[in-house]
């Protein structure tokens, strides 16, 4: 049985459609809105505010009762430019409540914690960075991922490294940067996106899948950081592209423009770009490439 904590998001909801396809097993899925949640065969939704003692404390019971739980912790305050305003806010959520959380959970098989590529920094020339190189994180949000990550590994649980993630919307009301991009240009409309700026981007379908395989043949000794990211060097405007094609829009209303033009977009400073290696969760899975599949 599967555990999400902070599971009625982009990427739980894509978990949750994963756990159901792969496997046979049943979903705890917390959300701290229950209005939001959509009940299905198989999951059984829990309120849990990651930052509230009564809800920690109700979560530590149901892992008590439910024995050799697979854990997946995705809830964050992570919006970079949100983090660098208020970053209190952020670290109890973040920071805090994880740590009071993970030393809560009894009895779970495994956990695994959702990072980002924002832990590295830039890669200059190029450079596809491993699991184990030096961090050098730009900003509030990423030094926060990368506290969240040596008290999760500290613990002897697991970190997944994710690059920039995009899918449709799985949330009747929540749409995602991708649902923008895709109404504009069903409408006709340009769509300004970055050409300069390269990730080793994934579809939120492909990057949870891998996630649900690499825990369904999970051993101990796995590596504590794995990246989960694509082969591709994609820039914000390859991804633009791609959206077009599979949404059968005019691929020339996606309009490729320059992060140095990004003047007044972001206020949280920002790598130009992150790319990862993969190696590592190619070799677990036995996989010759991992494409984002849009
Ligand atoms: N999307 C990406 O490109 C990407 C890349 C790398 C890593 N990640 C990581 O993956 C995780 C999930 O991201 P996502 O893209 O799926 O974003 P998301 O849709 O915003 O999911 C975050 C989830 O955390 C929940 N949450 C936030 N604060 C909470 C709190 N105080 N108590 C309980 N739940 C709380 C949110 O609940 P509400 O809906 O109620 O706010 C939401 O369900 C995050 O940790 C993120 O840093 C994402």
């Amino acid at each position: 049985m599967y555990l999400i904590i902070g599971a009625n998001g982009y990427l739980g909801s894509y978990l949750i459609k994963n756990i159901l396809e792969k496997t046979e097993d049943k979903v705890l899925a917390t959300a701290r809105d229950m209005s939001s949640c959509e009940e299905r065969d198989r999951v059984t939704w829990i309120k849990c505010e990651v930052t509230n003692d009564t809800d920690i404390k109700h979560l530590a019971e149901v892992t008590m009762q439910n024995p050799g739980l697979k854990v997946v912790y995705l809830a964050a305050y992570h919006k970079p430019d949100l983090v660098e305003k208020n970053p209190k806010t952020a670290w109890n959520i973040n920071v805090t409540a994880l740590s009071t959380i993970i030393n809560s959970l009894e009895k779970i098989r495994c956990l695994f914690y959702a990072s980002s590529d924002t832990v590295y920094g830039n890669s200059v020339n190029g450079y596809h960075f491993k699991e184990e190189d030096a961090l050098n994180p730009e900003n509030t949000y990423g030094r926060q991922k990368q506290t969240a990550e040596a008290i999760v590994t500290g613990y002897g649980y697991h970190v997944v490294r994710y690059p920039f993630l995009i899918g449709a919307s799985l949330l009747g009301k929540k749409r995602h940067f991708y649902d923008e991009i895709a109404e504009n240009l069903r409408a006709g409309k340009k769509f300004e996106m970055f050409e300069d700026s390269y990730r080793s981007s994934l579809d939120f379908n492909t990057a949870a899948g891998l996630l649900i395989e690499v825990m369904e043949t999970y051993r101990e000794d796995y590596p504590s950081i794995l990246n989960i990211s694509g082969d591709e060097d994609l820039s914000k405007y390859d991804v633009g592209i791609r959206v077009a094609k599979r949404e059968n829009c005019r691929t020339e209303l996606i309009r490729p423009i320059k992060m140095e033009s990004n003047a007044g977009i972001f206020t949280a400073p920002r790598a130009v770009s992150t790319l990862m290696d993969n190696h590592k969760v190619k070799e677990i899975l036995n996989l010759t490439e991992i494409r984002m599949r849009l």
